[in-house]
């Protein structure tokens, strides 16, 4: 009977949404999910929310980019997301005479809005595919299975494509392939940049501040979705015009109290909730150490370039940023979960998970599978991550690789002048693609740090053959100078970064010159040697993982009907909704963090000329003036800056709308907390929070810092 209490108490602690945690399917809102978003105070009702007949709430969400949330605010398809979603569009319309990503942008009218490569999307509608999926693939085994998987989806979405209208259709598994939805999107690609607060407030607090509370971030940008006149979605063109949206928020700057509702809209990327012992063990052990080492070093290498020359830095910012962002989640990430002890509580539910599969042939043997299959792939699992975070982390390397595909082509006895032509003319643009990129210094730091640790970290037997012994010609392989005077060498002698030699050998391109190259010898000889020996191994890996997966959860639902219920999918960048409140917390003994960080706050964290913690001057004196205008919060006599929320998202949330009991913008979550970065494995109920920039910031820059009061014009706002 303890053993019963026990095991029950934590499959609810494991994995039955508790507290504020869930990502919640909004157009499958259960009767439970949707009475306790009203017990919390929300205003609407569920119609509102989503719904496939009119305007509802889900209208005015859109997916930014590629890996971010944005949101409609105004009549004229005005889009808020954050300043890291913004990022990479900023830099690229930047140069170092009009370096709008280190001095602000704004348009003051609609002419001067910049064209971007981005696009949005729109969610149309969803639709339950599970029954297509499945016949399509009755009968078959696992592994075909896996293998017709991609070719079944695509007969699905082919009957929803529609070129004209925008339309395209894609398939998520849910509940670890026990269910398949389509999610019918409209694609607009006319997409402008419309303003965007100088760096040092975008990104104020750097990386030191990543990932952390308390924070003062203004973490905004700003575009406009465009379309042609009939509202379609429509390539470039000055004729466009801007969409008029089904749906916009309107924005409250009434500002916030301590436990008001809050919800939160958006495209959570990725979490494993059902994780098990065995993947956090991997993870804690080899896999997030080892990126983070290696993340560690090419930052280093590149930050000393960055801070040398703004031209450079302009080049490197946005993957510098990308890499730095999860170089410090993993890091804090296994910090979290060792803290937690989430391995322990996974194993002890197992435990009992094996107790109940006793004697159910569908289910007892599945840890013993676990067990094996992770055997098997440990010894590899570091090498993989020093291929792809280490020697694909040196840029020069990573282009090399790519014109394996071009070897391809010339070594192919029956290949065309046509098809050599095709595969020259491709590497010929991805090389003017990475040229633009690079930045020779730092790349060749990187690439001589990581055939080191290469060397070093992996085992002798899965080295590649032949490279280490050719180097070995530069002098001891122990010896950091031996890989300097080596990699010094690719540099010199690689046709990649010869414009002469590149010609030369575009004219007439052969296998021969190409497998003579040092930089293409080097970095094809390591992928080749993964892809025969290691690539085959981790692919049956990962297709038994899924395949145990899909039964543990399975097994998880049976077990229990009623906490089934109440289950919510993983987050796989499929719109969800997550709902709670803005809460304050105790990230230790006695230490108490509110709600809300001030503009007193960053005049405390002000460092002038610092490269994380630098502000506009303009700023400081308006700040000093208390000059906060209608965005003021009466009660703190203050403007706020940020502030936090117990609502359960994470990566591809960014950007989304924070939104209050009736409907209104309050803020745009950019951020998690670090006692909390175990969220995608356990959600906390406790520490977790989600990090936001409070609205009536974003409109103080705008309006104050900005000028840009054409901008405030054209919201609603709610006072
Ligand atoms: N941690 C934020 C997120 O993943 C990104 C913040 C970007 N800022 C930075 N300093 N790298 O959404």
């Amino acid at each position: 009977m303890k053993k019963l209490i026990l095991s029950l108490v934590l499959l609810a602690s494991l994995f039955q949404a508790k507290a504020d945690e869930g990502m919640w399917l909004p157009m499958l809102l259960g009767k439970q999910v949707y009475n306790n978003m009203v017990k919390k105070g929300l205003k609407l009702s569920k119609d509102q929310l989503y719904s496939i007949n009119h305007a509802s709430l889900k209208d005015a969400i859109l997916i930014f980019g590629g890996g971010c949330t944005g949101e409609i605010v105004s009549n004229q398809g005005l889009i808020f997301t954050n300043h890291h979603c913004g990022y990479g569009a900023i830099a690229a319309a930047s140069s170092v005479q009009n370096n709008y990503l280190r001095d602000g942008f704004y348009a003051y009218n609609k002419d001067q809005e910049i064209q971007s490569q981005l696009t949005v999307q729109f969610l149309d509608r969803i639709v339950d595919v599970t029954a297509d999926v499945e016949a399509g693939l009755k009968g078959l085994s696992w592994a075909d299975r896996q293998k017709k998987l991609q070719e079944v989806y695509k007969s699905i979405t082919d009957k929803v494509a529609d070129k004209e209208n925008g339309l395209s259709g894609r398939i998520y598994s849910m509940f670890k392939d026990n269910q398949y939805l389509m999610y019918v999107y409209k694609v607009y690609r006319d997409i402008r940049l419309v303003g965007a607060p100088p760096e040092s407030v975008g990104k104020f607090g750097g990386d030191t501040d990543n990932w952390e509370w308390p924070r003062h971030t203004g973490d905004f940008s700003i575009f406009r979705v465009y379309g042609s006149k009939d509202g379609k979605p429509a390539d470039y063109s000055k004729e466009n015009v801007p969409l008029k949206p089904k749906h916009f928020l309107p924005v409250s700057i009434k500002g916030i109290k301590d436990g008001d509702y809050a919800m939160i809209y958006g495209y959570p990327g990725s979490t494993n909730r059902y994780e098990t012992s065995y993947g956090i063990k991997l993870k804690n052990e080899i896999e997030n150490p080892s990126l983070v080492a290696l993340r560690d070093m090419r930052l280093k290498f590149m930050h000393e370039q960055m801070i040398k020359d703004p031209a450079v830095k302009l080049k490197l910012a946005s993957d510098y940023a990308g890499i730095a962002n999860y170089w410090k989640f993993f890091d804090g990430e296994t910090k979290q979960l060792t803290k937690f002890n989430t391995f322990g509580q996974k194993q002890q539910f197992e435990k009992d998970f094996a107790a109940w599969a006793k004697g159910k042939p569908e289910y007892e043997n599945i840890f013993t599978e676990y067990d094996k299959n992770y055997a098997a792939w440990t010894p590899y699992s570091k090498h993989r991550q020093y291929l792809r975070e280490g020697i694909l982390g040196s840029p020069l390397s990573a282009f090399a690789s790519s014109l394996i595909a071009l070897e391809t082509a010339l070594t192919k006895a029956d290949a065309s002048a046509a098809d050599i032509k095709k595969a020259m003319d491709a590497a010929d643009a991805a090389r003017k693609t990475f040229l633009a990129a690079e930045d020779m210094p730092s790349d060749n730091n990187i690439l001589a740090a990581v055939a080191q640790a290469f060397h070093r970290d992996i085992d002798k037997s899965q080295h590649p053959a032949g490279v280490y012994d050719s180097l070995a010609k530069y002098g001891s392989l122990d010896d950091e100078a031996t890989y300097k005077k080596w990699a010094k060498d690719v540099f010199a002698n690689t046709m990649i970064l010869s414009n002469d030699k590149w010609s030369a050998f575009a004219s007439n391109p052969t296998a021969g010159v190409l497998q003579a190259d040092p930089a293409f010898a080097f970095a094809a000889t390591f992928v080749k040697n993964y892809n025969t020996k290691y690539a085959p191994l981790y692919t049956a890996f990962v297709s038994k993982n899924n395949e145990l997966g899909r039964s543990y959860l399975k097994g998880i639902m049976e077990r229990d009907p009623k906490a089934a219920k109440k289950m919510y999918p993983d987050a796989n960048f499929s719109m969800r909704v997550s709902y709670g409140n803005v809460k304050s917390y105790q990230p230790r003994d006695a230490v108490y963090y509110d709600y809300v960080t001030t503009a007193k706050g960053i005049l405390e964290k002000y460092v002038p000329g610092d490269y994380e913690f630098d502000l506009p001057s303009k700023q400081v004196e308006l700040f000093k003036k208390k000059d906060f205008g209608q965005y003021i919060d009466t009660a703190r006599k203050d403007l706020v800056i940020a502030f936090i929320t117990t609502n359960d998202i994470t990566g591809g949330n960014s950007g989304s709308p924070v939104i209050d009991a009736k409907g209104n913008l309050i803020g745009l979550a950019f951020d998690g907390n670090y006692e909390a970065l175990s969220h995608k494995i356990a959600f906390d109920k406790d520490l977790n929070r989600t990090i936001c920039v409070d609205v009536r910031y974003v409109l103080w820059c705008v309006d104050k810092l900005g000028g840009a009061k054409n901008l405030i014009d054209e919201l609603k706002l709610v006072k």
